[in-house]
């Protein structure tokens, strides 16, 4: 059986991933230090290493007769990006270069790895694809686009093979209900939409309403994440058939508006959410969508989630 290390494997994703590889037949090592990540999230068919990235030692035991790794252990907060810059270079960078010198040393040679939308900055044309400059404007995706670079160069001087997915707007949650712990402090649209639909919040702040878009709210290319835990096996089995190393984006390619996301989410809870039209929030651009033909060439990678409302319900049933 294939071997797969995933680093934050109880967080959002990675707990999706990791049902996704246990569904494909991999033999599945969670390694996390529980610190955003949920023990609720683990299986039981996969093994559990509660391990901190920047324990270097640790992680290289983990890493030991591993085929591949799978590398979601990071903050991805980007306000926080920008007011703690020490933090985010602590855990995205000094723990991610743990990752791949832990695999250096241990002969682990395919990483697929955890990128962003971020890493493109402000977009110069829509949709965005891989050949869209690189120029994030914030922390978090400056530390994403570091980490690419260094697998790039990794790749060029060593047995070293890997894949960047970027994400845009991971929504949603596993639809069999396997997945039962809600990601608790995200500062996303979608938690936080939850948060105002269940009374954790007061209300619903919607920052801006005069962008140049179809009702004057910013439009993202929202991705389930059941979707991008395909891409994550997809990516580990090209690699292993010794498939190209690159990055790729992954998101559906179609935009929805804030506005869209409130009324949708009004029609599957069944009520009015309590909502404050405020300023920008600064940074946002009004529009990103994806481009991810490139996914789809190089992995077969089709998203099956295109109707928001059902994104919307897979996470709605979380709150049951
Ligand atoms: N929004 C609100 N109110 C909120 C939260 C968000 O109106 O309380 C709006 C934002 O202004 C934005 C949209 O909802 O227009 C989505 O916001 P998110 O914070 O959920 O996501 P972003 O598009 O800002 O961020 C996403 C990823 C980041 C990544 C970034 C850039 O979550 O990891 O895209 O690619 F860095």
């Amino acid at each position: 059986m294939v071997k797969v290390l995933v680093a934050g494997g109880a967080g959002y994703i990675g707990s999706h991933v990791v049902k996704a590889l246990l569904k494909n037949g991999y033999e599945v090592s969670v390694y996390d230090n529980l610190s955003t990540g949920r023990e609720i999230n683990l299986f039981s068919q996969a093994k559990f290493i509660k391990g901190d990235i920047l324990d270097f030692e640790k992680l290289s035991d983990a890493m030991k007769g591993q085929d591949a790794v799978v590398h979601l252990a990071a903050k991805k907060a980007v306000g926080e990006s920008m007011e703690n810059p020490a933090l985010y270079a602590q855990n995205n960078m000094i723990g991610s270069l743990n990752i791949l010198n832990a695999m250096l040393k241990n002969n682990v040679r395919h990483i697929v790895f955890s990128s962003s939308a971020a890493v493109y900055g402000m977009p110069e044309y829509l949709p965005i694809d891989e050949k869209h400059p690189l120029k994030p404007i914030n922390f978090y995706g400056y530390t994403k686009l570091d980490i690419e670079r260094y697998m790039e160069w990794y790749a060029k001087l060593k047995d070293f093979h890997y894949m960047a997915l970027r994400y845009f707007n991971a929504v949603g949650y596993d639809a069999e209900g396997s997945i039962r712990g809600r990601e608790i402090g995200s500062q996303n649209l979608l938690p936080i939409i939850m948060d105002a639909a269940t009374g954790r919040r007061e209300k619903l702040c919607v920052f801006g309403t005069d962008y140049d878009t179809r009702d004057g709210t910013c439009v993202r290319d929202y991705i389930h994440v059941t979707d991008l835990a395909k891409a994550h096996v997809l990516a580990i089995e090209h690699l292993l058939k010794g498939g190209v190393s690159d990055s790729l984006n992954l998101g559906t390619g179609q935009g929805t508006t804030v506005k869209e996301i409130i009324a949708a989410t009004e029609k599957v809870i069944g009520k009015k959410l309590k909502v404050e039209y405020v300023g920008r929030r600064s940074g946002d651009p009004a529009v990103l969508t994806a481009s991810s033909a490139k996914a789809k060439e190089m992995l077969g990678w089709v998203p099956k989630y295109t109707n928001i409302e059902e994104i919307i319900r897979t996470t709605w049933a979380l709150e049951q």
